[in-house]
Protein backbone atom coordinates (compact mmCIF):
# COMPACT_ATOMS: atom_id res chain seq x y z
CA UNK A 1 0.00 0.00 0.00
CA UNK A 2 1.47 3.78 -1.13
CA UNK A 3 1.31 6.40 1.36
CA UNK A 4 2.01 9.91 0.65
CA UNK A 5 2.79 11.79 3.13
CA UNK A 6 2.99 15.59 3.26
CA UNK A 7 5.87 17.38 5.41
CA UNK A 8 4.93 20.86 6.09
CA UNK A 9 6.88 23.55 7.84
CA UNK A 10 7.35 22.89 11.45
CA UNK A 11 10.28 21.93 14.60
CA UNK A 12 8.41 18.86 14.57
CA UNK A 13 9.35 18.35 11.02
CA UNK A 14 12.25 15.99 12.20
CA UNK A 15 10.01 13.89 13.71
CA UNK A 16 8.89 13.09 10.00
CA UNK A 17 11.65 11.14 9.39
CA UNK A 18 11.27 8.46 12.03
CA UNK A 19 7.68 8.50 11.19
CA UNK A 20 8.69 7.33 7.61
CA UNK A 21 10.86 4.39 8.81
CA UNK A 22 7.96 3.24 10.88
CA UNK A 23 5.51 3.12 8.18
CA UNK A 24 7.77 1.44 5.86
CA UNK A 25 8.27 -1.08 8.76
CA UNK A 26 4.11 -1.81 8.78
CA UNK A 27 4.53 -2.78 4.71
CA UNK A 28 3.90 0.80 3.21
CA UNK A 29 5.45 2.27 0.84
CA UNK A 30 5.84 6.10 1.82
CA UNK A 31 6.43 8.77 -0.91
CA UNK A 32 7.21 12.12 0.73
CA UNK A 33 5.42 15.93 -0.31
CA UNK A 34 7.48 18.63 1.51
CA UNK A 35 5.93 22.31 1.47
CA UNK A 36 8.76 25.06 1.14
CA UNK A 37 8.25 25.81 4.74
CA UNK A 38 9.13 22.44 5.69
CA UNK A 39 12.39 22.34 3.64
CA UNK A 40 13.57 25.50 6.30
CA UNK A 41 13.72 22.56 9.14
CA UNK A 42 14.67 19.37 7.30
CA UNK A 43 16.34 18.40 3.70
CA UNK A 44 14.36 16.66 1.04
CA UNK A 45 17.58 14.17 0.80
CA UNK A 46 16.54 13.14 4.38
CA UNK A 47 13.42 11.62 2.90
CA UNK A 48 14.91 10.63 -0.21
CA UNK A 49 17.67 8.55 1.19
CA UNK A 50 14.71 6.68 3.52
CA UNK A 51 12.64 6.18 0.95
CA UNK A 52 14.78 5.67 -1.96
CA UNK A 53 11.87 8.20 -4.50
CA UNK A 54 12.53 11.52 -5.36
CA UNK A 55 10.52 14.11 -2.62
CA UNK A 56 8.57 16.53 -4.08
CA UNK A 57 8.81 20.00 -3.41
CA UNK A 58 7.02 22.07 -6.19
CA UNK A 59 4.03 22.30 -7.59
CA UNK A 60 6.27 23.25 -11.07
CA UNK A 61 9.17 21.26 -10.84
CA UNK A 62 11.68 20.71 -8.24
CA UNK A 63 14.20 22.87 -10.21
CA UNK A 64 13.82 25.16 -13.31
CA UNK A 65 14.61 22.61 -15.73
CA UNK A 66 11.63 20.29 -14.84
CA UNK A 67 9.46 22.98 -14.93
CA UNK A 68 7.58 20.56 -17.79
CA UNK A 69 4.02 19.51 -18.64
CA UNK A 70 5.21 16.58 -16.68
CA UNK A 71 5.50 17.80 -13.08
CA UNK A 72 2.53 20.34 -13.65
CA UNK A 73 0.25 17.59 -13.61
CA UNK A 74 2.24 15.32 -11.33
CA UNK A 75 0.00 16.05 -8.63
CA UNK A 76 -2.97 14.65 -10.14
CA UNK A 77 -0.56 11.30 -11.14
CA UNK A 78 0.24 11.42 -7.07
CA UNK A 79 -3.09 11.45 -6.29
CA UNK A 80 -4.16 8.91 -8.40
CA UNK A 81 -1.53 6.15 -6.86
CA UNK A 82 -1.82 6.85 -3.26
CA UNK A 83 -4.37 4.84 -0.95
CA UNK A 84 -3.89 7.28 1.94
CA UNK A 85 -2.88 11.11 2.54
CA UNK A 86 -0.78 11.31 6.02
CA UNK A 87 0.37 15.34 6.75
CA UNK A 88 2.59 14.71 9.97
CA UNK A 89 3.03 17.39 10.87
CA UNK A 90 0.69 19.75 10.16
CA UNK A 91 1.09 23.33 10.35
CA UNK A 92 -2.27 25.53 11.00
CA UNK A 93 -1.39 27.05 7.32
CA UNK A 94 -2.03 23.71 5.50
CA UNK A 95 -4.84 22.38 7.94
CA UNK A 96 -6.44 26.44 7.19
CA UNK A 97 -5.69 25.67 3.02
CA UNK A 98 -7.33 21.62 3.18
CA UNK A 99 -10.42 23.51 5.22
CA UNK A 100 -11.20 26.38 2.39
CA UNK A 101 -10.01 24.58 -0.66
CA UNK A 102 -7.24 26.69 -1.17
CA UNK A 103 -4.46 25.56 -3.97
CA UNK A 104 -1.38 27.09 -4.35
CA UNK A 105 1.08 24.47 -3.37
CA UNK A 106 1.74 20.65 -4.50
CA UNK A 107 0.21 19.72 -1.09
CA UNK A 108 -2.92 21.25 -0.98
CA UNK A 109 -3.65 21.02 -4.75
CA UNK A 110 -3.07 17.10 -4.32
CA UNK A 111 -5.41 17.33 -1.35
CA UNK A 112 -8.21 18.33 -3.60
CA UNK A 113 -7.11 16.36 -6.45
CA UNK A 114 -7.10 12.62 -4.25
CA UNK A 115 -9.99 10.62 -3.48
CA UNK A 116 -8.04 9.02 -0.69
CA UNK A 117 -8.63 9.33 3.09
CA UNK A 118 -6.23 11.63 4.88
CA UNK A 119 -4.93 11.80 7.99
CA UNK A 120 -3.82 14.80 9.77
CA UNK A 121 -1.58 15.55 12.66
CA UNK A 122 -1.25 18.80 13.50
CA UNK A 123 1.32 20.68 15.51
CA UNK A 124 1.46 23.58 16.77
CA UNK A 125 1.73 26.28 19.26
CA UNK A 126 -1.20 25.73 21.70
CA UNK A 127 -2.68 29.56 21.24
CA UNK A 128 -3.11 28.65 17.57
CA UNK A 129 -4.50 25.37 18.34
CA UNK A 130 -6.69 26.28 20.89
CA UNK A 131 -8.03 29.75 18.46
CA UNK A 132 -11.37 29.54 16.99
CA UNK A 133 -10.23 29.64 13.53
CA UNK A 134 -8.37 26.76 14.03
CA UNK A 135 -10.69 24.60 15.39
CA UNK A 136 -13.21 25.47 12.82
CA UNK A 137 -10.87 24.37 10.32
CA UNK A 138 -10.11 21.07 12.31
CA UNK A 139 -14.52 20.85 12.59
CA UNK A 140 -14.70 21.26 8.81
CA UNK A 141 -12.16 18.38 8.08
CA UNK A 142 -13.33 16.11 10.50
CA UNK A 143 -17.13 16.52 9.01
CA UNK A 144 -15.42 15.63 5.95
CA UNK A 145 -14.49 12.40 7.82
CA UNK A 146 -10.49 13.57 7.86
CA UNK A 147 -8.68 11.40 10.79
CA UNK A 148 -7.12 14.64 12.33
CA UNK A 149 -4.85 12.96 15.21
CA UNK A 150 -5.25 15.23 18.45
CA UNK A 151 -1.83 16.45 19.34
CA UNK A 152 -0.36 15.84 22.65
CA UNK A 153 -0.23 18.19 26.24
CA UNK A 154 3.16 19.17 26.79
CA UNK A 155 6.19 21.33 26.91
CA UNK A 156 6.12 23.12 23.38
CA UNK A 157 8.68 24.30 21.17
CA UNK A 158 7.89 27.97 21.56
CA UNK A 159 8.55 27.64 25.59
CA UNK A 160 5.04 27.31 26.64
CA UNK A 161 3.08 24.33 27.93
CA UNK A 162 -0.75 22.69 26.31
CA UNK A 163 -1.76 20.74 23.85
CA UNK A 164 -0.18 21.65 20.00
CA UNK A 165 2.71 18.67 20.42
CA UNK A 166 2.71 16.05 17.27
CA UNK A 167 1.14 13.05 18.94
CA UNK A 168 3.21 9.80 19.24
CA UNK A 169 3.98 8.39 16.50
CA UNK A 170 2.56 5.14 17.71
CA UNK A 171 -1.00 7.21 17.55
CA UNK A 172 -0.47 8.19 14.41
CA UNK A 173 0.62 4.59 12.77
CA UNK A 174 -2.76 3.68 14.40
CA UNK A 175 -4.95 6.27 12.90
CA UNK A 176 -2.88 5.65 9.42
CA UNK A 177 -3.97 1.50 10.26
CA UNK A 178 -7.29 2.38 11.55
CA UNK A 179 -8.68 4.40 8.69
CA UNK A 180 -7.41 1.65 5.92
CA UNK A 181 -9.40 -0.62 7.92
CA UNK A 182 -6.36 -2.44 7.72
CA UNK A 183 -6.30 -4.80 10.92
CA UNK A 184 -9.17 -7.00 10.92
CA UNK A 185 -9.54 -9.08 7.50
CA UNK A 186 -7.81 -11.96 8.95
CA UNK A 187 -9.77 -12.28 12.16
CA UNK A 188 -11.06 -15.68 12.69
CA UNK A 189 -8.31 -17.31 10.84
CA UNK A 190 -5.26 -19.43 12.24
CA UNK A 191 -2.04 -18.69 10.24
CA UNK A 192 0.60 -21.02 10.92
CA UNK A 193 4.08 -19.68 9.16
CA UNK A 194 7.34 -21.34 9.00
CA UNK A 195 10.55 -19.47 8.69
CA UNK A 196 13.91 -19.34 8.70
CA UNK A 197 16.76 -22.06 7.82
CA UNK A 198 17.18 -24.79 9.46
CA UNK A 199 20.38 -26.61 11.05
CA UNK A 200 21.14 -30.27 10.66
CA UNK A 201 23.97 -31.43 12.48
CA UNK A 202 27.00 -33.31 11.57
CA UNK A 203 29.06 -33.87 14.87
CA UNK A 204 28.73 -31.85 18.16
CA UNK A 205 30.41 -28.61 16.65
CA UNK A 206 29.68 -28.41 13.09
CA UNK A 207 26.32 -28.63 11.09
CA UNK A 208 24.52 -27.87 7.59
CA UNK A 209 22.20 -24.68 7.10
CA UNK A 210 21.83 -21.94 4.55
CA UNK A 211 21.54 -18.01 4.51
CA UNK A 212 18.06 -17.61 5.31
CA UNK A 213 17.22 -14.41 8.19
CA UNK A 214 13.61 -15.26 8.53
CA UNK A 215 13.15 -11.76 7.93
CA UNK A 216 10.49 -12.47 4.83
CA UNK A 217 8.40 -15.24 6.99
CA UNK A 218 8.34 -12.85 10.48
CA UNK A 219 7.30 -10.22 8.29
CA UNK A 220 4.28 -12.48 6.92
CA UNK A 221 3.49 -13.64 10.50
CA UNK A 222 3.52 -9.97 11.78
CA UNK A 223 1.51 -8.73 9.14
CA UNK A 224 -0.93 -11.61 9.50
CA UNK A 225 -1.14 -11.14 13.60
CA UNK A 226 -1.57 -6.74 13.14
CA UNK A 227 -4.46 -8.08 10.63
CA UNK A 228 -6.31 -10.31 13.08
CA UNK A 229 -4.80 -13.40 12.49
CA UNK A 230 -3.99 -15.80 15.76
CA UNK A 231 -0.50 -16.53 14.35
CA UNK A 232 1.69 -19.69 15.11
CA UNK A 233 5.91 -19.31 13.35
CA UNK A 234 7.46 -22.26 13.79
CA UNK A 235 11.03 -20.55 13.23
CA UNK A 236 14.32 -22.07 12.60
CA UNK A 237 17.90 -20.32 14.46
CA UNK A 238 17.17 -16.62 13.75
CA UNK A 239 18.56 -13.54 14.96
CA UNK A 240 14.99 -11.87 14.89
CA UNK A 241 12.74 -11.04 18.05
CA UNK A 242 9.18 -12.43 18.20
CA UNK A 243 6.67 -9.97 16.51
CA UNK A 244 4.17 -9.12 18.97
CA UNK A 245 1.09 -10.94 19.68
CA UNK A 246 2.57 -14.11 17.75
CA UNK A 247 3.11 -17.61 19.37
CA UNK A 248 6.36 -18.88 18.77
CA UNK A 249 8.04 -22.55 18.47
CA UNK A 250 11.32 -22.65 18.14
CA UNK A 251 13.41 -25.84 16.04
CA UNK A 252 16.55 -26.17 15.16
CA UNK A 253 16.26 -29.18 12.21
CA UNK A 254 14.30 -30.15 9.60
CA UNK A 255 12.88 -33.26 11.72
CA UNK A 256 11.81 -30.99 14.81
CA UNK A 257 10.71 -28.82 11.88
CA UNK A 258 8.50 -31.63 10.64
CA UNK A 259 7.54 -32.29 14.49
CA UNK A 260 5.94 -28.90 15.22
CA UNK A 261 4.39 -28.51 11.99
CA UNK A 262 2.47 -31.37 11.95
CA UNK A 263 1.34 -31.17 15.47
CA UNK A 264 0.04 -27.49 14.61
CA UNK A 265 -1.20 -27.64 11.24
CA UNK A 266 -4.02 -29.09 12.01
CA UNK A 267 -5.79 -26.07 13.94
CA UNK A 268 -4.60 -23.78 11.21
CA UNK A 269 -6.73 -22.36 8.13
CA UNK A 270 -4.11 -21.16 6.39
CA UNK A 271 -0.45 -22.33 6.39
CA UNK A 272 2.56 -19.82 5.09
CA UNK A 273 5.70 -22.01 4.33
CA UNK A 274 8.66 -19.40 3.98
CA UNK A 275 11.33 -21.51 5.92
CA UNK A 276 14.17 -22.20 4.16
CA UNK A 277 14.73 -25.92 5.01
CA UNK A 278 17.11 -28.35 4.54
CA UNK A 279 16.35 -30.82 1.68
CA UNK A 280 19.50 -33.13 2.80
CA UNK A 281 20.70 -33.53 6.33
CA UNK A 282 23.91 -35.55 7.39
CA UNK A 283 22.61 -39.66 7.29
CA UNK A 284 24.55 -40.14 10.84
CA UNK A 285 25.26 -37.15 13.45
CA UNK A 286 28.61 -38.15 14.81
CA UNK A 287 28.77 -38.14 18.91
CA UNK A 288 32.08 -36.99 18.91
CA UNK A 289 33.72 -34.36 16.86
CA UNK A 290 35.08 -35.61 13.46
CA UNK A 291 38.61 -35.12 14.07
CA UNK A 292 41.36 -34.29 11.04
CA UNK A 293 42.66 -37.43 9.49
CA UNK A 294 44.47 -36.16 6.98
CA UNK A 295 42.54 -37.45 3.73
CA UNK A 296 39.71 -36.43 1.96
CA UNK A 297 36.54 -36.73 4.21
CA UNK A 298 33.48 -38.19 2.49
CA UNK A 299 29.55 -37.00 4.11
CA UNK A 300 26.90 -39.08 3.29
CA UNK A 301 23.43 -37.03 3.17
CA UNK A 302 20.00 -38.52 3.51
CA UNK A 303 16.61 -36.72 2.42
CA UNK A 304 14.38 -34.57 4.97
CA UNK A 305 10.55 -34.74 4.93
CA UNK A 306 9.19 -32.10 2.51
CA UNK A 307 7.12 -30.37 5.27
CA UNK A 308 5.27 -28.43 2.62
CA UNK A 309 4.63 -31.24 0.09
CA UNK A 310 3.05 -33.26 2.88
CA UNK A 311 0.67 -30.88 4.51
CA UNK A 312 -0.71 -30.09 1.26
CA UNK A 313 -1.43 -33.21 0.44
CA UNK A 314 -4.19 -33.53 2.57
CA UNK A 315 -5.11 -29.96 2.90
CA UNK A 316 -8.60 -29.66 2.85
CA UNK A 317 -9.91 -25.80 3.20
CA UNK A 318 -7.49 -24.54 4.18
CA UNK A 319 -5.35 -22.45 2.02
CA UNK A 320 -1.47 -22.88 1.38
CA UNK A 321 1.15 -20.75 0.15
CA UNK A 322 5.28 -21.84 -0.58
CA UNK A 323 7.55 -20.24 -1.01
CA UNK A 324 10.58 -21.17 -3.71
CA UNK A 325 14.21 -19.26 -3.67
CA UNK A 326 15.28 -19.98 -7.00
CA UNK A 327 18.86 -19.03 -9.12
CA UNK A 328 17.83 -19.81 -12.48
CA UNK A 329 14.44 -20.48 -14.76
CA UNK A 330 12.07 -18.91 -12.26
CA UNK A 331 8.88 -19.24 -13.60
CA UNK A 332 9.39 -22.60 -14.86
CA UNK A 333 10.25 -23.81 -11.53
CA UNK A 334 8.17 -21.84 -9.75
CA UNK A 335 4.88 -23.73 -11.96
CA UNK A 336 6.50 -27.13 -11.43
CA UNK A 337 6.36 -26.49 -7.61
CA UNK A 338 3.32 -25.19 -7.67
CA UNK A 339 1.71 -27.93 -9.46
CA UNK A 340 3.60 -30.85 -7.57
CA UNK A 341 3.25 -29.37 -3.81
CA UNK A 342 -0.77 -29.00 -4.49
CA UNK A 343 -0.43 -25.27 -3.45
CA UNK A 344 -2.68 -22.50 -3.73
CA UNK A 345 -0.07 -19.97 -4.12
CA UNK A 346 3.89 -19.70 -4.60
CA UNK A 347 5.64 -16.92 -4.17
CA UNK A 348 8.70 -16.92 -6.02
CA UNK A 349 11.91 -14.93 -6.08
CA UNK A 350 15.20 -15.18 -7.66
CA UNK A 351 17.46 -15.09 -5.03
CA UNK A 352 20.46 -13.50 -7.22
CA UNK A 353 18.60 -10.52 -8.15
CA UNK A 354 19.94 -7.12 -6.49
CA UNK A 355 17.56 -6.38 -3.21
CA UNK A 356 16.01 -10.04 -3.26
CA UNK A 357 16.92 -12.81 -1.48
CA UNK A 358 18.63 -14.19 1.69
CA UNK A 359 19.44 -11.15 4.41
CA UNK A 360 17.90 -8.23 2.41
CA UNK A 361 15.47 -6.25 3.83
CA UNK A 362 13.45 -5.95 0.87
CA UNK A 363 13.12 -8.66 -2.00
CA UNK A 364 11.80 -8.88 -5.65
CA UNK A 365 9.34 -11.48 -6.01
CA UNK A 366 6.44 -12.76 -8.59
CA UNK A 367 3.29 -14.72 -7.31
CA UNK A 368 2.06 -17.43 -9.46
CA UNK A 369 -1.61 -19.08 -8.59
CA UNK A 370 -3.41 -22.06 -8.54
CA UNK A 371 -5.27 -20.87 -12.17
CA UNK A 372 -2.26 -20.22 -13.53
CA UNK A 373 -2.53 -15.98 -13.06
CA UNK A 374 0.82 -14.90 -11.99
CA UNK A 375 1.73 -11.46 -10.58
CA UNK A 376 5.11 -9.58 -10.61
CA UNK A 377 5.94 -7.33 -7.70
CA UNK A 378 8.26 -5.05 -7.84
CA UNK A 379 11.29 -4.56 -5.59
CA UNK A 380 9.85 -3.91 -2.61
CA UNK A 381 11.05 -3.74 1.84
CA UNK A 382 10.12 -7.38 2.74
CA UNK A 383 6.64 -5.92 5.09
CA UNK A 384 5.27 -4.80 2.10
CA UNK A 385 5.54 -7.86 0.02
CA UNK A 386 3.93 -9.76 3.20
CA UNK A 387 1.07 -7.23 2.87
CA UNK A 388 1.05 -7.54 -0.86
CA UNK A 389 0.39 -12.05 -0.45
CA UNK A 390 -1.66 -11.53 2.75
CA UNK A 391 -4.06 -9.14 0.18
CA UNK A 392 -3.80 -12.01 -2.33
CA UNK A 393 -4.98 -14.67 0.36
CA UNK A 394 -7.83 -12.69 1.51
CA UNK A 395 -9.28 -12.09 -1.95
CA UNK A 396 -8.74 -15.80 -2.69
CA UNK A 397 -10.26 -16.96 0.37
CA UNK A 398 -12.72 -14.73 -0.04
CA UNK A 399 -13.89 -15.69 -3.30
CA UNK A 400 -13.42 -19.51 -2.14
CA UNK A 401 -15.89 -18.82 0.69
CA UNK A 402 -18.61 -16.71 -1.96
CA UNK A 403 -18.63 -19.90 -4.30
CA UNK A 404 -21.70 -21.58 -4.57
CA UNK A 405 -21.45 -24.99 -3.06
CA UNK A 406 -21.52 -27.22 -6.20
CA UNK A 407 -24.56 -29.59 -6.62
CA UNK A 408 -24.54 -33.12 -5.51
CA UNK A 409 -26.44 -35.75 -7.73
CA UNK A 410 -27.26 -38.85 -5.80
CA UNK A 411 -27.59 -41.78 -8.16
N1 LIG B 1 9.94 -26.92 2.06
C1 LIG B 1 9.51 -27.65 3.16
N2 LIG B 1 10.23 -28.74 3.58
C2 LIG B 1 11.35 -29.10 2.94
C3 LIG B 1 11.81 -28.36 1.82
C4 LIG B 1 11.08 -27.26 1.41
O1 LIG B 1 8.48 -27.31 3.76
N3 LIG B 1 12.03 -30.16 3.39
C5 LIG B 1 9.13 -25.77 1.59
C6 LIG B 1 9.77 -24.42 1.79
O2 LIG B 1 9.39 -23.88 3.04
C7 LIG B 1 9.20 -23.60 0.65
C8 LIG B 1 9.00 -24.63 -0.45
O3 LIG B 1 8.99 -25.89 0.20
O4 LIG B 1 7.93 -23.07 0.94
C9 LIG B 1 9.99 -24.63 -1.55
O5 LIG B 1 11.29 -24.73 -1.08
P1 LIG B 1 12.52 -24.76 -2.09
O6 LIG B 1 13.75 -25.05 -1.31
O7 LIG B 1 12.51 -23.59 -2.99
O8 LIG B 1 12.14 -25.98 -3.00
P2 LIG B 1 12.43 -27.47 -2.95
O9 LIG B 1 11.13 -28.18 -3.03
O10 LIG B 1 13.31 -27.83 -1.80
O11 LIG B 1 13.17 -27.68 -4.33
P3 LIG B 1 14.65 -27.31 -4.80
O12 LIG B 1 15.48 -27.12 -3.55
O13 LIG B 1 15.05 -28.49 -5.59
O14 LIG B 1 14.51 -26.06 -5.62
Amino acid sequence: MRITMGVTGGVAAYKAAELVRLLQQDGFTVEVVMTRGAREFITPLTFAALTGQKVITDLFGNTENEANLESAIEHIAVAQRTDLLLVAPATADVIAKFARGIADDFLSTLYLASTAPVVVAPAMNVNMWNHPAMQENIAKLRERGVNVVQPNEGYLACGMVGAGRLAGHQEILAAVRETLHWNRDLTGETVLVTAGPTCEDLDPVRYLTNRSSGKMGYAVAQAAARRGAKVILVSGPTALETPPGIRRIDVRTAEQMHEAVTKEFAGCSIGIFAAAVADYRPARKHADKIKKSGGSLTVQLEPTVDILQEMARAKGDKFIAGFAAETADVEQNARKKLAAKNLDLLVANDVTAEGAGFDHDTNVVSLYFRDGRDMALPKMGKAEVAQRVLDEIVRLRGALRTKPAKRLSVV
